[in-house]
């Protein structure tokens, strides 16, 4: 079953509170950003604690191994199911991450160490800005060389659109994970992210999770645009019933 995780991208620890109160009941796992790691992480914190909330932190590290080691560390926290790194990185710095992150669960005496995923290219980015950075070609070839390097790694599974999901669980196995961003739910604003798939999209191209931010926090009712998103993915992954036939009606 893909697993939705929505992005608490607000200003404000008390509107993410507001957010965490209404998201976390429904299931969700709650996905820690840029705005709250550097603005209020401390208050969102507490709440989430208080919560017992399920948590992505989407730190994005990418440094020498020793500072992501000692960066990774400070993250790891009861609660706390995800932690994300840059492929882009390299190898030696992924595997801190993953050892850095095994370690301090264990000192934690965490049941589970953090799952490490490794972004691969960014769901805003298409080939002309990769090409602008050295990197030609087609995104999917680079997804799938960082991919394969952050399994070597020993990282869990990948940052990526659900476009690219089928072949990287062709090459790496399908017990490792594709987490998706760049999300949009059908007439969605597509914003910055370019790489985008719907939710029942995703599921059926088999994301085990996606994070959706902006469909949620910008709408009118954060609660049932994200009951609405459940819907799709557990309608994208309901078995497909045959149809009746003649004589069964
Ligand atoms: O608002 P939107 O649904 O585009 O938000 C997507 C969220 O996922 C943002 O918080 C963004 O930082 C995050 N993200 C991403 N691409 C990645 C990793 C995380 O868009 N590779």
């Amino acid at each position: 079953m893909t697993q939705l995780i929505a992005a608490l991208d607000v200003a404000t620890a008390e509107r993410a509170a507001e957010l965490a109160c209404l998201l976390a009941p429904q299931g969700a796992i709650l996905k820690v950003g840029y705005e709250a790691l550097y603005g209020y992480h401390d208050a969102i914190r507490a709440s989430l604690r208080a919560l017992r909330a399920r948590i992505f932190v989407d730190a994005k590290l990418s440094d020498i191994p020793r500072t992501v080691t000692a960066g990774i560390r400070a993250l790891v926290e009861p609660g706390v199911e995800i932690i994300d790194v840059h492929a882009l990185g390299g190898l030696p710095m992924m595997r801190a991450a993953v050892e850095g992150a095994a370690e301090r669960a264990a000192e934690l005496t965490m049941e589970r160490a953090p799952k490490v995923f490794a972004v691969t290219i960014l769901t805003s980015l298409e080939a002309e800005e990769l090409d602008e950075i050295g990197l030609g070609g087609r995104p999917e070839e680079h997804v799938l060389r960082l991919a394969a390097l952050a399994q070597t790694a020993g990282c869990a599974g990948v940052v990526c659109s659900a476009l690219e999901v089928p072949r990287i669980k062709a090459a790496c196995g399908s017990a490792f994970e594709a987490l998706c961003p760049g999300i949009r739910p059908a007439g969605a604003d597509r914003g910055d992210q370019r790489r985008v798939v719907t939710p029942g999209g995703a599921v059926e191209l088999g994301a085990d999770y996606i994070v959706v931010g902006r469909p949620i926090t910008a709408a009118p009712d954060p609660a049932a645009a994200a009951r609405a998103i459940l819907d799709e993915l557990r309608a994208g992954a309901a078995p497909r019933l045959p149809e009746r036939s003649a004589d069964a009606r």
